[in-house]
């Protein structure tokens, strides 16, 4: 049995699996430039994180109606939910598809068809953040907003995402402001590649609850003993990291260095068709290469809930912690 565990860190366009996406395409009439999955997956090599962002955005140009988000958010939820996880915090980044002419309103009732039907289905409860491209303006960020008003029932929070060195948080100072004032929550990619100076600034300026990645903060012990003493969730990706070049292997990953110093780390997949597995398969990667004990592991299941935006259902939140203290390690995690 898998370890529960909350998936707080995950793009929705990057669980498009090769199969899914040569499915997607034949159904709207799309060319993809690749032959097949295999010629596909063997673009999967990345430098950094603008090599992946180069495919991940070429490869979305096949989600067109609202049954393909549907679709693409079930396959994910279907395999998050085999390999433990009981809670889904769910990024998707409209202006890749504003910007294809594909509408809001298609993208979120789309993804809400999945959504749903997830805790009957598969067992997993969700929420939506809906994240800014952080190279684009801040006025397109305002503009998107805007454009989500009909639909802020079915959106939790807001992210920022894609290219971050050039890309400070404090551009978007004025749309996170405007999330806040209409309750909603905030998170914000910072120090995967930027300096840790993009999480002081996150914090300080859009005020987000929560650091995705958050890696290079390990940089700057002044900035770890703040996000120690003030309990800020970092939402790491393992497997991502290393896809990405982040860190150059598994084994050099500074997750134990993190924990010991009394972070508030909880391991995700960030975009799992791309990076080489899902949350479990993290679990089980990091476990093998770090040599994670079980309190450890337990540890950060634990404070996958703990950092979860369940504030408006703690009953399920209890719920969920007591699961993880009464898991019973096996040989696997996944
Ligand atoms: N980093 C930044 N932006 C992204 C990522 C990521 O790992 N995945 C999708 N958009
Ligand atoms: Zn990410």
């Amino acid at each position: 049995m898998p370890l529960p565990a909350a998936e707080l860190h995950l793009h929705v366009e990057g669980t498009l699996e090769p199969e899914l996406a040569f499915e997607l395409a034949a159904r709207n009439g799309v060319r993809l430039p690749y032959a097949d999955t295999d010629e596909l997956r063997e673009a999967y090599r990345f430098e950094d994180l603008q090599s992946f962002l180069n495919l991940y955005y070429e490869l979305m140009a096949v989600l067109r109606t609202e049954q393909d988000f549907a679709d693409l958010a079930d396959a994910y939820l279907a395999r998050a939910a085999a390999q433990g996880v009981r809670h889904a915090e769910i990024f998707f980044d409209p202006q890749a598809h504003l910007a294809r002419g594909v509408a809001m309103g298609t993208v979120v009732e789309g993804l809400w068809r999945a959504l749903a039907s997830s805790e009957r289905r598969h067992g997993v409860s969700t929420r939506l953040i809906m994240c800014f491209l952080r190279d684009e303006s801040a006025e397109s960020a305002l503009a998107t907003l805007e454009a989500a008003r009909p639909y802020l029932d079915r959106i939790t929070g807001v992210g920022l995402d894609s290219a971050e060195v050039g890309h400070p948080p404090a551009k978007f100072r004025e749309v996170y402001e405007a999330a806040a004032a209409l309750g909603l929550h905030r998170v914000a990619h910072a120090g995967e590649e930027g300096p840790p100076e993009y999480i002081t600034e996150a914090l300080d300026v859009l005020g987000v609850e929560r650091v995705d990645h958050g890696l290079r903060c390990m940089e700057d012990p002044a900035l770890v003993e703040r996000l120690v003493r003030e309990r800020v969730p970092l939402t790491l990706c393992p497997l991502s990291n290393v896809r990405l070049r982040t860190v150059d292997t598994l084994a050099d990953h500074p997750l134990p260095a993190m924990l010991d110093a009394g972070l508030l780390c909880t391991v995700n997949s960030d975009d799992p068709a791309y990076f080489g597995g899902y949350v479990g398969d993290n679990f089980t990667a990091v476990r093998a290469a770090l040599g994670l004990t079980e309190d450890r592991l337990r540890e950060l299941a634990r404070n996958s809930f703990l950092a979860a935006f369940l504030d408006d259902d703690e009953e399920r939140r209890a719920r969920y912690l007591a699961e993880v203290e009464a898991y019973e390690f096996g040989d696997t995690v996944a």
